[in-house]
């Protein structure tokens, strides 16, 4: 079952205001896999929240679209500047309407702790095309990945990269 705790206008205000935002670790990220500009068509950035995480993407993509199911976040992210490429669409993680195999990479930052974890990765799997990059973003260890036979050698990555 989904949590739904950042639902208020008040809470993405606050969440615009306040959040830190990773640019290390997506310029780490991006330079490592997504060397040239623009060279990727697509990436997702699902439980995007107000978005500062989301734009950050914009460099190295075709077109980055940024998924929340809440309205409130979703709102705060489209009224904030964003670069042409970069657009939002409200959807649960766990049901991403895009085809299968049509994206380059999928981030959740700070996120995927809140998602029903097994659904998520299946649609992640789904969406990705075959040599994508998933790339969950947190920090808490607080979190198991489950998914297929490979739920323990996830979460041992995961717990490595940290
Ligand atoms: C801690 S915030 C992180 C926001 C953003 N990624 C950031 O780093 O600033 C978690 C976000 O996940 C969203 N969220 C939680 N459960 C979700 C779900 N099942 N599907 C889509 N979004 C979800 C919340 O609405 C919230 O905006």
């Amino acid at each position: 079952m989904a949590v739904r705790a950042f639902e208020g206008k008040d809470h993405a205000a606050a969440y615009w205001q306040f959040r830190v935002t990773p640019q290390e670790l997506i310029k780490n990220l991006s330079l490592k896999r997504f060397q040239t500009p623009k060279q990727f068509s697509l990436a997702l950035d699902v439980g995007c929240g107000s978005g500062q995480g989301t734009k950050l993407l914009a460099p190295y993509f075709t077109k980055v679209v940024g998924t929340d199911i809440s309205p409130a976040q979703l709102e705060m992210a489209s009224a904030n500047s964003n670069p042409p490429n970069v657009s939002y669409r409200q959807c649960p993680a766990e049901e991403l309407p895009f085809a299968s195999g049509e994206v380059d990479l999928v981030t959740a930052m700070t996120a995927a702790h809140w998602f029903d974890r097994p659904r998520f990765l299946q649609e992640a799997d789904r969406v990705l095309r075959p040599g994508g990059c998933m790339a969950l973003l947190s920090y808490t260890l607080d979190m198991e990945l489950e998914y297929r036979d490979i739920s323990k050698a996830l979460t041992d990555v995961c717990k490595e990269v940290f």
